[in-house]
């Protein structure tokens, strides 16, 4: 062991530029069975008096080692941290990427629309089966055999003899079997009519479904809940026009408009419009008699003849149409990202 081994080592350690190097390097010298160990192994060998002048000798090789080893080890550590941060460095001015942001359908904002003034009005707001059976969707609704809604052209017909609602009416059936008067609810749900499309016919379309049931219930209340809707949809000066009309589950039945102020009256000539929004009416008492069959059936009290109540039915997507522009009502369902597009974020 001399200088020069020394001087090897220092060299192969400052020539090292990776910890898997140096490690070697590091092996070779002063590990277990390296240059510089192997020779304090072989000192016993020496004669006595030459003993401490060689130990000596080879202690201090292997402290200027070690100094190297550990400076070495140091700044290759700090290289390769350096470069972790400057690989990882993330550049946090960098502007961000857009993220496609998606948007509430113009339907589900009508609801939304409509919901929040009926939750006002203490209503609970409910869904319901689109498979529905006949005796649901027409026989306990009082509409008889032979009127024009049974015709089998207007209903989808499933191969088991069920079918898809033409409706949302009954889901007043189905909500007064399970619940005991008084009540007031909306229903929201598609509705399925077998018929050809045109730019104001789809064959599936929404409605927003009302009932109220309690005692002393009156054509009043049914006008005034009107008129708050419409008051809701298009301000406090809206108006609202009923006409009789006829529907098998109610009696009296009555169609009803919304006076529909055009904001854009003044430069397109057209001031505005009576918006034909839907059907309404009192609750027909064959249809509290069905009712209370199909609970009498189920084992539960019959607690619906006697009293009174009003429904409604009507289809957001005619206020949609008039409320967003939209001229065709196949554009709701087409998918087309042109039209949806246009519904991102929060629009009104
Ligand atoms: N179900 C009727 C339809 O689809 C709408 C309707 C009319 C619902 C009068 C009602 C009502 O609740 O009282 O055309």
């Amino acid at each position: 062991m001399t200088e020069n081994h020394q001087e090897e080592a220092v060299a192969a350690i400052t020539q090292a530029d990776t910890l898997d190097g140096l490690q070697a390097v590091k092996t070779r010298y002063v590990g277990k069975s390296g240059l510089v160990t192997r020779e304090l192994g072989a000192l016993g060998k020496l004669p006595p008096k030459e003993r401490k002048a060689r130990g000596a000798q080879i202690n201090a090789v292997r402290q200027a080692i070690d100094a190297a080893l550990t400076e070495r080890e140091s700044t290759l550590k700090r290289t390769a941290l350096d470069a972790r941060l400057a690989s990882e460095a993330i550049d946090v001015t960098l502007p961000g990427l857009p993220l496609p942001a998606g948007g509430l359908h113009p339907i589900n904002r009508v609801y939304d629309d409509l919901t929040r003034i009926y939750e006002r009005l203490g209503y609970a707001v409910i869904e319901g089966p689109e498979v529905e059976d006949e005796h649901h969707n027409f026989e306990a609704l009082n509409v008889p055999w032979y009127h024009p809604a049974r015709d089998l052209q207007d209903t989808f017909w499933l191969e088991d003899g069920r079918l898809l609602r033409t409706h949302t009416s009954p889901m007043q059936i189905r909500y007064m079997v399970d619940h005991e008067p008084a009540l007031k609810i909306v229903v929201r749900g598609k509705v399925y009519r077998y018929e050809a499309t045109d730019a104001t016919h789809e064959a599936m379309f929404h409605q927003l479904e009302g009932l109220v049931v309690g005692d002393g219930i009156s054509m009043a209340d049914l006008k005034g809940t009107i008129a708050e809707m419409a008051r809701g949809l298009y301000g406090p000066s809206a108006k609202v026009r009923f006409q009789p009309s006829y529907y098998p589950f109610t009696e009296p039945g009555a169609d009803f408009a919304v006076w529909w102020d055009n904001p854009r009256g003044a430069v397109s000539g057209q001031p505005g419009k009576w918006l034909e929004l839907g059907g309404c009416g009192m609750v027909h008492p064959n249809v509290f008699k069905a009712v209370d069959d199909l609970r009498e059936a189920e084992g539960k009290p019959r607690v619906y003849e006697g009293k009174t109540g009003f429904a409604f039915g009507l289809g957001p997507e005619r206020i949609a149409m008039l409320k967003y522009g939209i001229p065709d009502i196949r554009y709701f369902y087409a998918n087309d990202p042109r039209v949806l597009g246009q519904f991102r974020g929060e629009l009104g």
